[in-house]
């Protein structure tokens, strides 16, 4: 397979509204999950991790610690950090 898109975390930075997309890090991996933004069980609460990493809020919010969570947010992987 094809190597990884590697970005910074200044450029996941820039990336925090759906004009110009919603990217989240989860580990070293790179989201892009605009499209996920209105299909979010849980609301608007996910824009609060736009720009920055999913850990802080995932570990409030146990429900995600399941497969199938994290099933979602890997068909949305672009890149590695
Ligand atoms: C629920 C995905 C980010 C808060 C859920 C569920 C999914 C999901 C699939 C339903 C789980 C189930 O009931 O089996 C995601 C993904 C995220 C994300 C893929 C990021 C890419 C966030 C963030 C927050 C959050 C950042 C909070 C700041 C919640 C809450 C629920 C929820 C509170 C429960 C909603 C309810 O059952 O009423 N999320 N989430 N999520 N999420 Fe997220």
């Amino acid at each position: 397979s094809l190597p990884p898109k590697i970005y910074t975390r200044e450029e996941v930075r820039k990336h925090k509204t759906v004009a110009d997309g919603v990217w989240v890090t989860y580990g070293r991996n790179v989201f892009d999950i605009t499209e996920f933004v209105e299909l979010h069980p849980g609301g608007s609460r996910i824009m609060l991790a736009a720009g920055g990493s999913l850990e802080p809020f995932w570990a409030m919010y146990a429900v995600h610690n399941q497969e199938h969570v994290l099933e979602i947010l890997n068909s949305y992987k672009v890149g590695e950090l």
